[in-house]
């Protein structure tokens, strides 16, 4: 079945849409590329699942356009644009076997009987449940009655697959293996996805390309590594890893750029393209590295001193609240075996290494 399935474009175009006086979504672009894998990231109530159903044709936009392969799908009913949706509850037919709940949407297309047993039999088999069609969802597991509601969506062969949050039901370790699988059935059938999260992990690991909603409005879209390199702003930052961040002023003299906030002093800075005036600098919690007092240090980091006031172990890092000054930084350090770190209350030194600092554009430009 592989064969049938065309990689078509998807487009969002100045698409909203309210709910009386409350907007949900606003003027959301978004281009989706033929056969990519794409995530729609956002809090709860973000309007993600709006933006799915727009797309599916049950719900209909106030303004704005959307394309499917270059066609307005805008006004067309939900039955003859040929999108595939899963829903988050998988929404099976308890009383239907696993074959039956996949066969159902190719009868209601009223196939050929052979057509439809060739095709429900290639689904199940594309998801690894060949063997169990004669079972009915209760007796399967909460990993295989997602895949059977992949399958019975694949089996209509749609030209967009759209998933709406399918791993959320599903503990941390099934999730993990789930999506790994989700993307090499993606990879095999070449069909445009876009895939729903409120996990900003999923998001990153799965996608080719990530699109971040908040309340009804696109703040960012790219590719994961861009999203956490180069947030657009401090929502993303934020909500795309963790992250700490510092208000203060740029200050220029030759070559030289130092960042000076109240709370740190001096931290030099690198490579900064803003220029000077008013700013705020985000650094991963990773970026940074702790040491004892006394100790020799990097020459190329400025180092400030601090005393841990919290300790996490998380196994592969340990999490460090360091109070510096008036400012409280989250700080990673690898766990090795056999080093004991740092405990709440010890006197550290913190290294900032000046190629990790983001300076955050839209905050130093809001302020300049
Ligand atoms: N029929 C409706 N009437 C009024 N408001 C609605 C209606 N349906 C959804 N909303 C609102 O639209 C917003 C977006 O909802 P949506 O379901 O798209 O969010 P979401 O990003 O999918 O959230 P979640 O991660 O919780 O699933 C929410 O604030 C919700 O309360
Ligand atoms: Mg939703």
């Amino acid at each position: 079945m592989t064969e049938r399935f065309k990689k078509v474009r998807v487009e969002f175009e100045n698409v909203s849409l309210a709910y009386g006086k409350t907007r949900v979504l606003t003027d959301v672009s978004i281009a989706i590329e033929p056969g990519e894998f794409f995530a729609l990231l956002g809090p709860s109530g973000s309007g993600k699942s709006t933006l799915l159903r727009l797309l599916a044709g049950f719900l209909q936009p106030q303004a704005g356009a959307i394309r499917v392969a270059g066609e307005d799908v805008t006004r067309v009913p939900p039955w003859e644009r040929d999108i595939g949706m899963v829903f988050q509850n998988y929404a099976l037919w308890p009383h239907m076997t696993v074959r039956q709940n996949v066969a159902f949407g190719l009868e209601e297309r009223r196939l050929p009987r052979a057509e439809v047993e060739r095709r429900a039999a290639a689904a199940l088999e594309l998801v690894g449940l060949g063997e169990f069609g004669a079972r009915r969802p209760g007796q399967l597991s909460g990993g295989q009655q997602q895949r059977v509601a992949v399958a019975r969506t694949i089996a209509i062969e749609p030209k967009v697959l759209l998933l709406d949050e399918p791993l959320s039901n599903l503990d941390a370790k099934l999730r993990i293996h789930m999506r790994v699988e989700l993307l090499a059935l993606q990879r095999k059938l070449g069909i445009t996805t876009i895939f729903v999260t409120h996990d900003q992990e999923e998001a990153l690991s799965i996608a080719d390309r990530v699109a971040v909603l908040d309340q009804g409005v696109i703040q960012q879209v790219g590719t994961p590594v861009e999203l956490y390199d180069t947030p657009a702003n401090r929502f993303i930052a934020h909500f795309v890893g963790t992250i700490n961040f510092l208000r203060g002023t740029l200050e220029t003299s030759g070559t030289r750029t130092v960042f000076r906030s109240e709370a740190l002093g001096e931290i030099a800075m690198a490579g900064v393209a803003a220029s000077a005036g008013p700013a705020e600098i985000a650094i991963r919690p990773h970026a940074m590295q702790l040491a004892a007092p006394g100790k020799p240090l990097d020459g190329g980091r400025t180092w400030l001193d601090g005393t841990v006031t919290e300790r996490e172990f998380l196994g592969e890092f340990v999490r460090y609240n360091v109070k510096i000054g008036a400012a409280d930084l989250v700080v990673d350090q690898p766990h090795y075996m056999g080093e004991p770190g740092f405990a709440p209350g010890a006197r550290v030194r913190v290294g900032i290494n000046p190629a990790q600092v983001k300076v955050l554009k839209a905050a130093a430009e809001r302020e300049a």
